[in-house]
């Protein structure tokens, strides 16, 4: 009765069902798997937020398969602000990051085509894949005191069915930047391979570091690049639903529009080829609602005060660790440039997932164990650096005495 690409097993998984039990009990939890902003204790700008959601002019309907112009516009000024220019007419906005990839997907691949992803990363790729008929190809990520691409095996992993390499800038969980000198190699084997480079830069703003400001991708030429993010990370609102996709490529200039591009060239650079395509599926689903686009501007103003108290408390969360951790050795961390989690390199004396069901079990600690983010090897756990700093203290404090 139903399609094969939905034959997922959906059964709950170990840890996920002693999670369920553990609550069921009403037994105490100390939660390090936290991602979701809302529930973190951080003070939203409320009266700006919901005066923002009763914009008069969403009683209009004005379908644009991009997405209002003033919502364009306020994107186009964030990555302004980071000094990158791009335009209005390049940017497609959509309901989430997911939704990104899929139209990103669907654009690229047939059936059984391959994407290249990062390992470890995030897990949401997997079901993106699998509804989109798409075959996702591993490239390692190698540890030597900092993460980086392998760009052997990444080369080596290119098939003729290859579409595109996407890359996670900064990367979850590892949380690492790609350099520059990667932004230039992936341009250099994407540019000459005509492969597309698929950048998510969700967590863009989160640098550990007080004054880094990482290059985005987007605007990025040396390859077709269709660069996404959205509101959920970057003004912690994943509730309000609002992300964009950015296409740029070789032979289009900052600012010229697709439209005058196709006009007056015969051959349209790539980027607009692919814009033409995008917006064809935009406009069949025009998923986007007026409320939430009219008030995207106010939502990207307040992000300064959420993004303030958010970088206090993963670089006070840090802290804490490096302070726990230097009280034994068993246990270190691996380098965190960027993101909202930390990876903690521990014994593999049993399997990640046996060690996190001992945690939840003994000491009601709940931490994802490195599998699912698809470390290839044991001897991982990733923690929420956004947990409330007195839980994090107690929650790594209890971890750590159990080595
Ligand atoms: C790397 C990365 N990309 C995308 C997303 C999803 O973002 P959205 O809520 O916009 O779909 C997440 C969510 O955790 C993420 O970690």
């Amino acid at each position: 009765m139903f399609a094969k690409r939905t034959n997922w097993n959906l059964e709950s998984n170990r840890l996920s069902a002693a999670l369920a039990a553990h609550r069921a009990a009403g037994k105490p939890l100390i939660d390090l798997t936290v991602s979701n902003p809302t529930e973190c204790g951080f003070r939203y700008d409320e009266e700006a937020i919901l005066g923002a959601l009763q914009n008069p002019a969403a009683l209009k309907y004005e379908p644009n398969p991009r997405g209002l112009a003033t919502a364009r516009s306020a994107v186009a000024r964030y990555y302004a602000e980071r000094g990158a220019q791009v335009s209005v007419d390049n940017i497609f906005l959509t309901t989430s990051t997911s939704e990104a990839y899929s139209f990103v997907f669907r654009t690229l691949c047939d059936s059984q085509d391959e994407l290249l992803i990062p390992q470890p990363s995030y897990p949401l790729f997997e079901f993106l894949a699998d509804i989109q008929d798409v075959r996702l190809v591993r490239y390692p990520l190698i540890y030597d005191y900092g993460w980086q691409i392998d760009f052997h095996a990444l080369e080596q992993a290119i098939t003729p069915r290859t579409r595109g390499v996407i890359v996670v800038h900064p990367n979850n969980p590892t949380g690492h930047f790609c350099k520059l000198e990667e932004m230039r190699k992936l341009n250099e084997i994407c540019g000459a391979r005509e492969l597309t480079i698929v950048a998510d830069e969700v967590f863009l703003d989160f640098a550990v570091k007080p004054d880094a400001e990482p290059p985005t991708f987007a605007g990025n030429s040396g390859a077709l690049t269709f660069t996404m993010s959205g509101l959920s990370k970057i003004c912690g609102l994943p509730q309000m639903k609002a992300a964009w996709l950015i296409v740029s490529g070789p032979g289009q200039s900052k600012s010229e529009t697709s439209a005058e591009l196709s006009s007056s060239s015969g051959t349209q650079a790539v980027a607009a080829q692919a814009s033409a395509r995008i917006e064809v599926i935009a406009d069949t689903f025009l998923s986007m609602n007026a409320p939430i686009q009219l008030a995207i501007p106010s939502f990207l103003v307040q992000r300064r005060g959420f993004q303030k108290q958010l970088m206090e408390r993963v670089r006070g969360n840090l802290v804490e660790l490096d302070h726990q951790l230097a009280k034994q050795k068993s246990c270190t961390r691996m380098a965190v440039e960027g993101g909202w989690n930390a990876v903690i390199r521990v014994p593999a004396t049993r399997s990640d997932e046996d060690l996190a069901l001992e945690l939840l079990a003994i000491r009601g600690i709940y931490v994802h164990p490195g599998h699912f983010y698809d470390f290839a090897t044991q001897g991982y756990l990733v923690v929420s650096l956004i947990a409330g700093l007195h839980d994090f203290a107690k929650g790594m404090e209890s971890l750590l005495s159990l080595f």
